[in-house]
């Protein structure tokens, strides 16, 4: 049955950023509840201890910025290695600020925390997969930011759409070797730390065709298909899971009206009053 392809029992799966009660967290919930050995990364200890996951977990505290981290982690996965979900990333409140005046140490600091270690982990794991012979399913978490830009918070939008390059540089070189490279472009998403710069979420769901903010599970659905077999022969793909947000320019009003049709027949033709 097709549906056998969703399974991923007894196969290691590395979820970074684990701990943050998220879309790390959701994700890893997901794969342990599709059978895969869940080996839950994060540098926070207590945000570790706080997991609760079905199946068998291992739980590494480790700094996936630094090389002894990336090693231990991988280290740390037994079995075949099967995948990787790199969800290490956000936005701290610093990271907001006009490009004209963005300081060059929170640009540093944003590229740290979003693009760096999504290469040097992948790289990692994928030397283990091809030491494996086993193939393997790499999926990470872009934005919606990293397609289109992202005003007033250029350095996240120039990692996320970094991340996306090389998700489709490294899924081209690894083909041959079995290993899928895959990410997902996530619009908004209700997180706890989400919550600190969504203060009203009434307004969350303005702009987006679903009128609806997205949840850490529905991006930890996508992530279970780009990670398991279910997605076999697909690559070097980037996955909007964004309410159709990215479908819609912005020069359309909350009813889908463009902004500049002011012609009282054809608005009178869209909103069905022309009789
Ligand atoms: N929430 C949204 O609306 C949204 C939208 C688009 C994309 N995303 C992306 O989704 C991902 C997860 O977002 P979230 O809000 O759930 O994140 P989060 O901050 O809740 O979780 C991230 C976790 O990563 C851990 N971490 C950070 N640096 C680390 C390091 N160097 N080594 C090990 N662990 C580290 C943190 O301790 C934290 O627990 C991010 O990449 C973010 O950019 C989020």
């Amino acid at each position: 049955m097709i549906t056998d392809r969703l399974r991923l029992d007894g196969r290691s799966v590395i979820v970074s950023g684990a701990g943050g009660g998220g879309i790390g967290t959701s994700c890893a919930r997901a794969l342990a509840e599709a059978g895969a050995v869940v080996v839950a990364v994060d540098r926070d200890q207590d945000r570790l201890d706080a997991l609760d996951l079905p199946g068998e977990t291992v739980l590494v505290r480790a700094d996936i910025g630094t090389a002894e981290g990336v090693a231990e982690v991988v280290a740390a996965a037994p079995g075949v290695l099967h995948g990787l979900v790199n969800v290490v990333g956000g936005s701290l409140l610093p990271h907001w600020a006009p490009a004209l005046d963005f300081a060059r140490e929170q640009w540093d600091a944003s590229l740290d925390l979003n693009l760096h270690h999504v290469m040097f982990l992948s790289q990692a794991v994928a030397r283990r997969m091809v030491d494996q012979e086993s193939g393997g399913s790499i999926a990470t978490i872009a934005s919606t930011g990293g397609v289109v830009a992202a005003p007033y918070h250029v350095a996240y939008g120039t990692a996320k759409a970094a991340v996306l390059g090389l998700t489709r540089t490294l899924a081209v070189e690894w083909g041959q070797y079995g290993i899928r490279v895959n990410a997902v472009a996530a619009g908004s998403i209700t997180t706890p730390r989400a919550t600190s710069t969504v203060q009203d979420p009434g307004l969350a769901g303005r702009g987006v065709p679903m009128r609806r903010r997205g949840t850490p599970e529905d991006v930890a659905a996508a992530v279970l298909f780009l990670v398991s077999d279910l997605s076999a022969y697909t690559t070097g793909a980037v996955l909007p899971v964004d309410g159709g947000a990215l479908q819609r320019l912005g020069l359309f009003d909350d009813d889908n009206v463009p902004v500049h049709v002011t012609n009282p027949q054809i608005l009178a033709r869209i909103r069905g009053t022309d009789g």
